[in-house]
């Protein structure tokens, strides 16, 4: 067989980056690995749910993207090792880390389980700094790499219900601001990714009514972060209207508490309401359950 060496499949393959993204089996994770097929990528894709990342991959492989699925928790040792061990083994190199995967809570300090604390502070930051420390030697052997980190605009806008998701995505944003100067040495750039409201299934997963708080589609999202593999740049806020907003907030106190204010009490409404729609649900259920077991006498 003849290997073609024409300029066009070398430029391909120059520019056909190893790409690693958590949190691919849905919302910004899935699109964002859609949205990166104009750059011929060979990408690794992570999260939990089989059916749901296989979904992803098949999406791609239609697209004839070389795509690597592997099924993991980002909170466990072994499956981050198997996560780098089998990326090295089929590409040799890693490009891109994008730190996607993670969830929200939405739930006041006061009635806050640990549990869910622990499971907030695991996914969101504690993972991320572990996967990122996993793959910095390969990079700093490289002597290239990037770097994205999925933070939230609730980083910059702290709301109430979302203590916790806030004190962790603000911790992204620090951690990242933090190393960029030491791995810029290496090659290594690091980016922040701060979103607002999307639709995903953050909001379901949150414990938030999704028809009280509005989102964002997120394709339009996922082509900017895709933009980052080959520009990147430390901070991108979207959607673009939140620049202003955050830069007002950062220079005025009192709108900052205004707008968090606000932002809190929406989702705090949101929150009840989709706890009324579960107790309804639950009730509805009960209900259903004790006619199975008393059946109807003038049915009889
Ligand atoms: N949607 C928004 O409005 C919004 C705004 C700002 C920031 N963000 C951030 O964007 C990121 C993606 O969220 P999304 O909105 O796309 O929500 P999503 O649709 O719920 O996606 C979350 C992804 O993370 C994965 N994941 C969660 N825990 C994991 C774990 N322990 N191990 C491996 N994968 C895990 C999920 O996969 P499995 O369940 O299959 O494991 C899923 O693929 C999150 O970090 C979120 O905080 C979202």
């Amino acid at each position: 067989m003849v290997r073609k060496t024409s300029y066009s499949n070398k430029a391909f393959f120059d520019e056909s980056k190893v790409i690693i993204i958590t949190g691919a089996s849905s919302g910004i994770g899935k699109a964002l690995s859609l949205a990166l097929v104009r750059y011929n990528p060979k990408l690794v894709l992570i999260a939990r749910r089989k059916r749901q990342l296989l979904q992803t991959a098949k999406l791609l492989e239609k697209e004839n993207v070389d795509v690597l699925p592997i099924v993991g928790d980002v909170r466990n040792r072994e499956d981050r090792i198997k996560f780098v061990d089998f990326t090295m083994k089929k590409y040799g190199r890693i490009d891109v880390l994008v730190n996607n995967a993670g969830l929200g809570k939405a739930n006041l300090i006061i009635d806050q389980p640990e549990e869910e604390i622990d499971l907030l502070i695991e996914t969101n930051i504690l993972s991320l700094i572990k996967m990122t420390k996993h793959v910095l030697p390969i990079m700093q052997q490289q002597e290239s790499g990037i770097i994205i980190n999925m933070s939230s605009s609730l980083a910059l806008l702290p709301v109430f219900p979302f203590a916790v998701y806030c004190a962790t995505k603000s911790a992204v944003k620090v951690f990242s601001d933090s190393i960029r100067q030491e791995l810029k040495n290496y090659g290594i750039s690091v980016s922040t990714v701060m979103p607002g409201s999307y639709e995903t299934e953050f909001n379901k997963i949150a414990g938030i009514d999704e028809e009280s708080v509005p989102g964002y589609a997120v394709e339009k999202l996922a082509v900017k972060i895709a933009k980052l593999v080959v520009k990147p740049k430390k901070n991108l806020i979207q959607p673009t209207s939140y620049v202003p907003l955050i830069w007002i907030t950062k220079r005025f106190e009192f709108l900052k508490n205004l707008i968090t204010l606000k932002i809190a009490q929406m989702i705090n409404k949101a929150r009840i309401e989709s706890q009324i729609k579960i107790d309804e649900e639950i009730a509805k259920t009960e209900k259903e359950e004790i006619k199975l077991l008393v059946p109807d006498k003038r049915n009889n």
